[in-house]
């Protein structure tokens, strides 16, 4: 094998475009930030490469639905994830999509080299289709009829096609595993696959009739096929390298290997087929395949076909970037499942964000501002605090070593053991009591010191994950680098500031009660505060966090959403059938004069003349995006008269970041059409 690549070049999985972006989507992807950040700071180059997986059947059937093309469709609903990821802080370098030039390109040279090598022939197949995974399964696969996969129906499908030997490199992966264990993670990954690779390995068949999915790269030596939508999309890790550069040291050669991110769910696509294309291009495997667990729900696979999926971009408006990646990491164990719960992740915001980290550097703040106004906290002859840097100089590597091994949640553990070091210190020194003592000035600020450079290395460490969080700390401290050039060999050292010219800062982290709605109190006896007044003051004496935390146990308790008690009063079904609603389509809009807000659309409902609907949301929608629109219309609303206009309804709209946005349905509806 060549020598390996200085390059760290890591990939998550490229997620089916058509599917709707979940939490289990976005752990992979924000683990892979992690590590990506992790690296950079490391200072070593890093590729990062995410994307998305737009052929296929399911794809096109989906844009048939919609009477679109299918590359209109794809275009169209490519940014649920796109804007996913930038919501979450996601700082990949690159973003494939396999309707892509570059991409196809590859994969048609790929194609056309293993043809003129013979790993290609054309076969019959009959057998098992999986259409939702579009899969195909031998007899002893499928039982009752069920894909083993997805327990859907399979068909029965009989069709000539064009296949890879795979065969003909089961020995070579046999001896390559055996003699690289590390390669697949967590261990009982690896026992899987080589237990896999046990039986004699059928070749993949590669194509699909045009006639059956027309929707895929065209095989350039068999017009009326396309590749097999798992051929295409694995070869996006190879492809985009490519694209990067022509010449050789340049393109792949300079990155590969790379580091798979993926979910369980795909490990034989990527631990089997994948490293067996890659030896027929003379290539070597990936450098790991790490396979992590899946989110459940109430013990269940999280996903669209369960009707289960917990929506990261409602947990994102309620509760911001860095505690939801907090949550997603911290909460179980990668490479196992873990269970969602929304106490769970509201307890980790309370507990372990706003009391353990955010209470600690706003007292902190405070004092130091307090106590050297103007003049400062400078680096003092002697340490403040030996067990504080006693404990910087063992748990931070250590939470380190942990992020890179990917054992992520160990890794927040240790920080927090620090954090809980930092917490200590303050109680045990209590600042407050030296400042009473003009003879102890000098302890006073050599304890702040030290205290604000295990904050300024808590940033440091804590940045790959919470990178908001990092850079927020770092400005209240006042240290000028931006966290985008933190390096733990330049900054990790304890006593690299001089001084610290701090003033009292607000919250980091805002605490929830149990049904998310933010908080306003913080510290002990402090007084109740509204929704908007979210930021609270710092209370540095006498210690307030702390206190209020359980025990280790007590936080690591599953706790299931199920628990939280809705304060609503409810409704019998009788009144909730009081309220018609109906589909509408939306024929002219219009803003209402002298009105901000208002706009008058004229709703056709199935009646014989479209009404008049008076609805406050010209902030979010302009007159024209909204004709040809399907809404959803209250339509026995007793009529009301707004700005001189009369509403004969009201539309559904979702109150969002940014304003409103209309509820409408998912596929066409004609006018009228009831809603149950
Ligand atoms: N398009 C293929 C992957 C091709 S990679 C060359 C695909 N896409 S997917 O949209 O279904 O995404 C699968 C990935 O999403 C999983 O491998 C995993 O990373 C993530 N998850 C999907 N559901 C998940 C959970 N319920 N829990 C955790 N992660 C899961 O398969």
């Amino acid at each position: 094998m060549a020598e390996r690549s200085p390059w760290f070049y890591l990939t998550t999985p490229i997620y089916y475009v058509n599917d709707v972006p979940h939490i289990g989507h976005a752990y992979t992807t924000i683990a892979a930030d992690v590590l990506a950040r992790t690296h950079r700071q490391m200072e070593e180059p890093v590729f990062f490469l995410t994307g998305t997986d737009e052929h296929g059947q399911k794809v096109w059937q989906s844009a048939e639905k919609h009477s679109l093309s299918p590359q209109l469709y794809v275009d169209r609903i490519l940014p649920r994830f796109r804007d996913l990821w930038v919501r979450l802080g996601i700082s990949n370098d690159d973003f494939v999509r396999t309707t892509q030039p570059r991409h196809v390109k590859g994969v048609s040279e790929v194609l056309a080299r293993l043809r003129e090598k013979g790993d290609l022939y054309e076969g019959a197949y009959e057998g098992w289709y999986c259409l939702p995974d579009e899969r195909f399964w031998t007899d002893k696969d499928v039982v009752d009829g069920l894909c083993p996969e997805c327990r859907r129906p399979v068909e029965r499908i009989s069709e000539t096609n064009i296949f890879f030997r795979m065969s003909r490199y089961q020995e070579w992966l046999i001896s390559w595993y055996e003699s690289h264990p590390e390669s697949i993670r967590p261990e009982s990954r690896y026992n899987e696959i080589m237990g896999f690779l046990r039986k004699p390995l059928a070749d993949l068949c590669i194509s699909r009739p045009k006639s059956r999915v027309p929707w895929g790269i065209p095989i350039p030596f068999a017009p009326d096929y396309v590749t097999y939508v798992w051929f295409d999309a694995l070869l996006n890790y190879v492809t985009v390298p490519w694209s990067l550069g022509a010449t050789p040291g340049e393109g792949l050669d300079r990155l590969w290997p790379a580091v798979h991110i993926i979910g369980k769910d795909i490990l034989t696509t990527h631990a089997v087929y994948w490293p067996i294309i890659l030896a027929a291009l003379d290539l070597p495997p990936p450098r790991l395949i790490f396979a992590h667990g899946w989110w459940t729900v109430d013990g269940e696979k999280m996903s669209k076909s369960r009707g289960n999926v917990v929506d990261p971009g409602a947990l994102l408006d309620l509760f911001g970037t860095d505690p939801l990646r907090f949550y997603l990491l911290r909460e179980g164990q990668f490479g196992h499942d873990v269970d969602f719960s929304l106490i769970g992740l509201i307890n980790r915001i309370n507990r372990d964000l706003a009391n353990d980290l955010g209470n600690l550097l706003s007292r902190v703040a405070a004092m130091a501002d307090r106590y050297f106004p103007g003049e400062g906290v400078s680096r003092p002859e002697t340490p403040g605090s030996p067990e504080l840097r006693e404990a910087a100089n063992t748990l931070l590597p250590e939470a380190l070593a942990r992020t890179q091994a990917l054992e992520f949640h160990r890794a927040l553990q240790t920080l927090w053991e620090f954090v809980a070091e930092l917490n200590r210190t303050v109680d045990l020194r209590a600042p407050w009591v030296l400042a009473k003592d003009p003879e102890r000035r000098g302890e006073l600020s050599a304890v702040l010191y030290d205290l604000l450079e295990g904050l300024r290395l808590t940033a440091l460490y804590l940045a790959p994950f919470l990178p908001e969080t990092s850079g927020k700390i770092l400005e209240a401290l006042g240290v000028p680098a931006g966290i985008s050039i933190l390096s733990y060999r330049e900054h990790g050292v304890f006593g690299l500031e001089k001084i610290y010219r701090v003033q009292e800062t607000g919250s980091l982290f805002i605490k929830r009660d149990t049904l998310g709605n933010p908080l306003g109190e913080e510290g002990e006896g402090s007084r109740k505060k509204t929704r908007s007044d979210k930021t609270a003051t710092a209370t540095p004496e006498p210690a307030a966090s702390g206190k209020e935390r359980p025990s280790e146990t007590e936080q690591e308790k599953p706790n299931k959403a199920s628990e939280v008690s809705a304060p609503a009063p409810l409704i019998d079904y009788a009144d909730f059938q009081k309220v018609r609603l109906a589909t509408g389509i939306v024929r002219e809009a219009e803003p209402v004069p002298k009105s901000k807000k208002l706009l008058k659309l004229s709703v056709d409902v199935g009646e014989p003349v479209p009404r008049t609907v008076v609805a406050g949301i010209a902030g979010s929608y302009r007159p024209e995006d909204l004709v040809g629109k399907t809404v959803v219309v209250v339509t026995n609303l007793a009529p009301a008269t707004l700005m001189g206009v009369t509403s004969q309804g009201m539309l559904l709209a979702a109150t969002t970041q940014d304003g409103v946005a209309l509820l409408t349905v998912d596929g066409p509806a004609a006018p009228g059409n009831g809603i149950k």
